[in-house]
């Protein structure tokens, strides 16, 4: 494997200053990539720009030719990318793997959508004219993404924007460009022309300006905190780019008392747990009807109780470690803010003995709004659990964040369930569902959350201009 970066075709960066890659559930260094900056990142502009001349104009059939390809070789180098995921990001080896399944079908999907990027004609008002709406690609691309899904963040982004006759300019996350660099690796493999296809690594703040302030680029697809949107939101105005925006969530879990409670407490599970709490859209906050609280207390307890915690590289692991200390102090932090508060621990609430970014999966009840836990992303396995009486009163609590990206609603009730996810304001609702993502639905948040949407005929479009054409005859 070539741990280098890639532009206009070419391995290049030998000469660089290094950038060390660890394994956060070790410590141990386990690669060193090249430090790029502004000089490289303009590089890969100017290839990306070269080689869209050529890309945007390749068919629909062509380009789906290739996305095939690089989906199969994915598939047929599962170990090697879920191995590689885990070494460097930590998740466990089983959840690695689901993830380079379900970021190869973004590419799948993709080619697929290539062949289905339809115009419009437009009833005209005048009987010498022919109103048409033509559809084409944005243009260069750069893709900003993040450590905590190094394979499926990326796909999302590059399947459609290479599907829609983009090309691309990746700056993966420093924490994880491993698998970044093997994807691009694969796409080699699968044949895609030089330039089309660019990976910049390095200092997210030189290479993001550079990327940003480049007239070149005409689109910015960036996922990774809300704070970090709204400076490239601020650096994309200069050119008015276009943005797509996955930024970060804050998701209530809310059980009625007409829940299913085994399914309210393993969609729970699935979604506060998943990476061990790692994600964007992890339950953060946890809303408990009245009746059932207890009751589901003891049975989320019983079932967290069996997760195993340890290096995701081991057998039977559910909880890896968190990428680095800095999550670590983060959780502690909530962990300890939501004690001093009044909230009482029910399992977990600690580091285990073990050496490494670990943390025990953690139930705490009893939880109040003014806790930070109830507010802040804690991207840490910490399940905070807060009783109420009404459903008004949920629905009050739950839209009471500047966030709006995922929530949950367990309830067996048709109306009950229609009424909250009605009224709740977040982009994507698992109702008896924790794990709702999927290929061929549109992933994104409303509110501070973000822009966009990813995924699902919808996510094409975030990659394509309208050009609306007049035609007197
Ligand atoms: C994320 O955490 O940003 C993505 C999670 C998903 O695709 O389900």
């Amino acid at each position: 494997m070539h741990n280098l970066l890639y532009i206009d075709g070419e391995w290049t960066g030998e000469a660089l200053e290094k950038l060390l890659v660890h394994n956060p559930a070790t410590g141990e260094l386990i690669s060193e990539v090249p430090k790029g900056g502004k000089k490289e990142a303009v590089a890969a502009i100017e290839a990306a720009d070269d080689a869209f001349k050529i890309w945007s104009k390749t068919t629909a059939f062509e380009r789906a030719k290739l996305l095939k390809r690089f989906y199969e070789l994915m598939i047929e180098n599962e170990t090697e990318l879920a191995e590689l995921m885990t070494s460097e990001m930590g998740k466990p080896l089983s959840e690695a793997r689901g993830e380079v399944h379900y970021a190869a079908n973004y590419i799948e999907w993709y080619a697929e959508e290539a062949k289905r990027v339809y115009g419009e004609t437009i009833p005209t008002h005048d009987s010498n004219k022919r109103l048409q709406l033509w559809k084409k690609p944005v243009g260069v691309v750069a893709a900003i993404t993040p450590w905590n899904f190094p394979a499926a963040m990326l796909t999302r982004k590059m399947g459609p924007a290479l599907a829609a006759g983009c090309t691309i300019v990746i700056k993966p996350s420093s924490e994880t460009p491993l698998t970044a660099i093997k994807l691009v690796q694969l796409a080699e493999e699968a044949g895609f022309p030089k330039g089309v296809i660019n990976i910049v690594i390095g200092s997210s703040s030189e290479i993001g300006e550079a990327l940003l302030l480049d007239s070149r680029v005409r689109k910015v697809t960036f996922t990774g905190s809300t704070e970090v949107g709204k400076i490239l939101m601020k650096q994309g105005s200069e050119t008015i780019k276009k943005l797509s925006l996955e930024l970060g969530g804050h998701a209530p879990i809310i059980v009625l008392d007409d829940a299913d409670i085994n399914r309210a407490v393993a969609g729970t599970i699935a979604s506060k747990f998943r990476n061990s709490g790692q994600t964007c859209v992890c339950g953060n906050r946890i809303y408990v009807q009245s009746k059932i609280y207890n009751k589901f207390i003891d049975l989320l307890t019983e079932r967290v109780r069996e997760l195993k915690v340890g290096n995701g590289m081991a057998e039977g692991v559910n909880i890896g470690p968190l990428i680095n200390k800095a999550g670590v102090e983060k959780v502690s932090t909530h962990v300890s803010d939501a004690l001093e508060k009044g909230a009482q621990l029910v399992y977990g609430g600690k580091q285990p003995s073990e050496k490494g970014n670990y943390y025990l999966p953690t139930i705490i009840k009893d939880a109040t709004n003014d806790m930070l836990m109830m507010n802040e992303e804690t991207f840490g396995p910490v399940a905070p659990i807060q009783k109420f009486e009404t459903i008004d009163e949920v629905v009050h609590l739950a839209n009471d964040t500047p966030f709006g990206l995922a929530a949950y609603v367990f309830t067996e009730s048709i109306s009950n369930g229609t009424r909250i996810i009605e009224e709740i304001d977040f982009g994507i609702v698992g109702w008896n569902d924790g794990a709702p993502s999927a290929v061929q639905a549109p992933f994104g948040g409303l509110k501070e959350s973000g822009l966009g949407r990813e995924g699902g005929h919808q996510g094409m479009d975030e990659f394509l201009e309208m050009q609306y054409v007049s035609i007197g005859i």
